[in-house]
């Protein structure tokens, strides 16, 4: 016999190897001394086989941690509203109507981990990477259109505060609230947060938006600001009430994943439309907030939302670790035609995304399917951990990873269109911002919500602000009260009945029994 025929006959296509290729002929005893063992060191098959398994994850991401992802595609209205995309970009991605660009969109939880119910009181994540034929653009966005702080030196400590106690491992809306009641900029948000908008029902029936500002430049490299919003298509948008989502959590604690993979295995693919607000490139100083402000909306009525194209999700992933878990998304991550503004937020953020993923997924992360564009890549970055192939151009002199290079090294490309470039004449500050109007667009929002909405946020808040300590819910009252006077009161009216039936209920709070100890303080529920 000779030797095919031999490995013919030992293996096939289903045979069971290791990663050196070596079949594997017995995967179910390890090799001992004696069937009883003592178990022996050099038994390389198991030790791959449990050296592996004790790697099998990756730290989860330090905020949305638990997601769900798939795949589609964007098709441009090759127009903004009825404008050509031209005059304000030149991202190609945008320009001749109908071109579609494949994307990946993975949705998220923030707060909490991996394995954390999907019907958290929490922003939803709504990241999209789009693979153009000039390389990845991401747009990573949350479902809320404005966020809770306007500067990323105060987003450690928040994620902290909303994070379960480093001591005791519980969630603890005291500290949430310590935070937020010393952070008044976070009132609109929280306004959003308590209301039905804080539960979407799933993650096909949200918005999603940009939240930052960024800019878009065109041929001339004249910039203007956008806002970018997806506008779900088919089935509007629904939000739960608190009891809805706890009867639902009661059951499962992954609704919104099962929700989306079941509409697409279905056919029933869910479709958003992309638009975008756009102001001038000034500071605009007849507006009451800072149009770079990512805690405040930009009033529909001024900045009218624009169709840009829509957005289809049509295949699941394959692999949820490869696609969902490896994906990174990062707002540094534009291609030609979009550009940052000054939004500070938007800044910090720009650096902690590939910071963290290098971390997190690895030093050559962008190496990855998932994460890699699909089209021609070539750069002098060579080495690192997990380096999966070198990123040279076919033509490229395979000695010379550096540039410039006059012996067949890679050349930079030519500039597309005139640049962007900004003038600055200002001192370098640590400051706020001036127009800072902390309050009054979360009196319009508490006023623009429907009947049922404010019922509920009265009754949320209520809630969580029950177990908190009485200074805390004072600050938290007049932060509600310098919004809307009424939305102060019926917080406090609907936090003293709250207190008063804990209290009756012999329940514990700080307002209610003052004489509890700190300790048992830090464990409200
Ligand atoms: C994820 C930082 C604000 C949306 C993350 C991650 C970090 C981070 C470190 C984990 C990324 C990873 O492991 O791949 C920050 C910082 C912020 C900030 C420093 C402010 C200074 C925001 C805002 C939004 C947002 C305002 C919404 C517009 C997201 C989304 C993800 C994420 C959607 C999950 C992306 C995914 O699905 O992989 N953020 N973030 N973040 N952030 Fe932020």
């Amino acid at each position: 016999m000779n030797h095919d025929a031999a490995s013919e006959k030992h293996e096939h296509e289903d045979t069971l190897t290791n990663r050196q290729g070596h079949p594997v002929t017995d995967n179910q005893n390890v090799r001992t001394v004696g069937n009883r063992g003592p178990t022996t060191l050099e038994n390389y098959d198991f030790l791959e086989k449990i050296s592996h398994f004790d790697r099998e994850r990756i730290p989860e991401r330090v905020v949305h941690a638990r997601g769900a992802g798939a795949h589609g595609y964007f098709e441009t209205y090759g127009k903004v509203g009825d404008e050509p995309v031209a005059k304000y970009t030149r991202a190609k991605l945008f320009q001749e109507a109908g071109k579609q660009t494949p994307v990946f969109v993975r949705f998220s939880t923030v707060v909490h981990s991996t394995a954390s119910s999907e019907t958290e009181r929490d922003p939803r994540g709504f990241a999209v990477k789009f693979y153009t034929e000039d390389g990845n653009w991401d747009l990573v966005g949350n479902n809320l259109k404005i966020f809770f702080i306007r500067d990323p030196m105060k987003f450690p400590d928040m994620v902290h505060s909303f994070k379960p106690d480093p001591v005791t491992n519980l969630d603890n809306p005291e500290r949430m609230f310590d935070f937020l009641s010393l952070s008044p900029e976070a009132t609109h948000m929280v306004t959003f947060l308590f209301s039905p908008w804080g539960i979407p029902a799933n993650y096909r029936q949200m918005q999603g938006s940009g939240v930052n500002t960024y800019k878009w430049v065109n041929q001339e490299g004249e910039a203007v600001l956008v806002k970018y919003h997806w506008e779900p298509l088919k089935h509007g948008i629904r939000n739960l009430t608190q009891q809805e989502a706890s009867e639902i959590q009661a059951k499962t604690t992954s609704h919104a994943t099962q929700d989306l993979y079941e509409a697409i295995e279905r056919s029933d693919y869910p479709e958003w439309e992309l638009c975008v607000q756009i102001m001038s490139d000034d500071e605009h100083p007849e507006l009451d907030f800072d149009p770079l402000d990512p805690t405040k909306l930009w009033p529909q009525e001024q900045f009218p939302f624009r169709k840009v194209g829509k957005m289809v999700l049509n295949k699941n992933p394959e692999n949820y670790f490869h696609e969902v878990e490896q994906v990174a998304f990062g707002t540094g991550v534009l291609v030609d035609g979009l550009d940052f503004s000054d939004d500070k937020l938007l800044q910090g953020r720009t650096f902690s995304y590939s910071d963290t993923q290098r971390h997190r997924v690895g030093t050559n992360y962008l190496q990855l399917p998932i994460n890699a564009p699909k089209k021609r890549v070539a750069t002098n970055q060579r080495g690192g951990q997990m380096e999966y192939h070198v990123d040279k151009a076919p033509g490229q002199n395979p000695h010379v990873d550096y540039e410039p290079s006059s012996l067949g090294g890679l050349e930079e490309a030519q500039q597309s269109g005139k640049l962007n470039e900004p003038h600055y004449d200002a001192k370098l500050v640590r400051q706020k911002i001036d127009r800072a109007n902390d309050f009054k667009q979360a009196g319009d929002t508490y006023r623009a919500f429907e009947d049922w909405e404010r019922d509920e946020l009265i009754s949320n808040l209520a809630g969580a602000l029950s177990v908190c300590q009485t200074q805390i819910q004072d600050r938290m009252i007049s932060h509600f009260t310098e919004a809307d006077p009424e939305y102060g009161n019926r917080v406090r009216e609907a936090l003293e009945q709250k207190l008063a039936m804990n209290k009756g209920d012999a329940h514990t709070s700080s307002r209610a029994a003052d004489e509890m100890t700190d300790q048992a303080k830090g464990m409200g529920q």
